[in-house]
């Protein structure tokens, strides 16, 4: 995250609802990544949260009065609005999305939004009827039309005690939605990404399975990653500790063969996919439908091979379609990978330890090595599975351009 919201300026502009404290995590997240947000309150923002907690996060002077005394010629709202990368309004009150798509501009923060040339992204959070009421819903809309961005709300127990959506979307749902509107690289706009993440569970019986070690994140930091260059990015996911980031189609699986079904259906029409998945070889042949007991006597079960999903998608490779494999392995790292960057015709495959401490399954950081078709090996350093992710993009982006 730290690449693409670095020295990116974003203006988050923060309207009167009650969520409106939920922005400070906002601010925070997106200062942490390295991003300069330019707070701004509206005056009903001002009744709920105060601007000192901003200006603390962000370090910056937060912005409440349209005419301010010019501290600093700098925060004369068009120099913000001409420096800006992103608008960000979290939370959108109804009043504010009838202002912006009405062109009114009687403070700082809507004067600005005619100004800027930047993307803009709105997260709505109302109560309920205010948001389905069909103003606000035509508003949104215009707003749609015209280009700019939404993401959420949620659904669920709002403050006012109704049930229904209005909630304000996860802080960092937003901070994720960010992401491909400040990226720099859109060396991946338009590309179609499919790719498997995450482990399998095997039913034993309704109670137990055969799982393993992935936690996702290693899928996770290729979703942000490409999604962050333009791709369309669905992402076949098993069960994992962490979620597919907002802008990412994920489609929970929970067994191989679902993940199988799932993915031969999709892969059809990717331009790339992306084996990132631990996927069990086996399965218990016939599980059990109810739990088994204890018996005092060993469990014998029979375990029968899944079908290798890669394998299946290799087999009905499109011209100019291109393959990306990993291989996980605790001996014999790079001759391991080169037998199955053959067996499975791949493009690329990204050969990574996992019997170590710093690489592998659970683990923020990982040890690999990228082996192409032509067998050239590029024996990275240890790094954050974010930054393995960036190399990996880089690669599919060569693989892309020399199809
Ligand atoms: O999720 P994390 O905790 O971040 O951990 C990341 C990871 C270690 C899981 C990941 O980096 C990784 O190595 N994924 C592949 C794990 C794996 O199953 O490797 P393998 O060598 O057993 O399989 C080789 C390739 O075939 C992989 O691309 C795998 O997705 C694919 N495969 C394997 C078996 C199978 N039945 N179907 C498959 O598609």
């Amino acid at each position: 995250m730290k690449r693409i919201f670095s020295n990116r300026e974003i203006v988050l502009g923060v309207t009167g609802s009650i969520a409106a404290y939920k922005a400070c995590e906002i601010a925070s997240r997106l200062t942490e990544y390295g991003a300069n947000v330019t707070p701004v309150l509206t005056k009903s923002a001002c009744e709920l949260v105060g601007s000192a907690t901003f200006e603390a996060i962000c370090g910056r002077a937060a912005i409440t009065h349209m005419f301010a005394p010019l501290q600093n010629p700098d925060v004369e709202h068009i120099a913000v609005a001409q420096r800006a990368h992103l608008y960000l309004i979290a939370p959108a009150t109804a009043n504010f999305i009838a202002r912006a798509t009405h062109g009114i501009a009687d403070d700082w923060l809507t004067t600005t939004l005619l100004a800027t040339r930047a993307p803009i992204l709105i997260a709505p959070a109302m109560n309920t009827n205010m948001y389905e009421h069909p103003a606000t819903q035509e508003n949104m809309q215009t707003l749609r039309r015209r280009g700019v961005y939404f993401v959420g709300p949620d659904s669920g127990r709002l403050a006012c005690k109704t049930i229904g959506p209005g909630r304000l979307i996860d802080p960092m749902k937003i901070v994720e939605a960010c992401v491909p509107l400040v990226s720099e690289r859109h060396d991946l706009k338009n590309v179609r990404i499919v790719m498997t993440s995450g482990g399998t569970h095997e039913p034993i019986d309704p109670v137990r399975y055969i799982g393993n070690r992935s936690s996702g994140k290693m899928g996770r930091a290729l979703a942000l990653e490409a999604i962050a260059r333009g791709a369309s990015v669905t992402v076949v996911t098993g069960p994992s500790e962490v979620a597919m980031p907002e802008g990412a189609l994920a489609i929970p699986v929970e067994t191989a063969a679902q993940m199988a079904e799932a993915v031969v259906n999709l892969a059809q029409d990717a331009d790339v996919f992306i084996g990132a998945a631990a996927v069990a070889d086996y399965r218990v042949e016939t599980p059990s439908n109810s739990k088994k007991k204890k018996s005092g006597k060993k469990l014998d079960l029979t375990l029968v091979e899944n079908p290798d999903v890669l394998g299946l998608v290799g087999a009905v490779k499109r011209a100019k379609q291109i393959l990306v494999g990993f291989a996980a392995e605790t001996d014999d790292l790079l001759a391991n990978a080169a037998l199955k960057l053959k067996k499975k015709q791949l493009d690329l495959i990204i050969a990574n330890e996992v019997n170590t401490d710093v690489s592998g399954f659970g683990k923020d950081t990982s040890k690999a090595a990228l082996i192409g078709r032509d067998g050239k090996v590029d024996d990275l350093p240890l790094l954050t599975k974010e930054e393995v992710a960036e190399r990996i993009m880089d690669r599919v982006v060569a693989l892309i351009h020399a199809a």
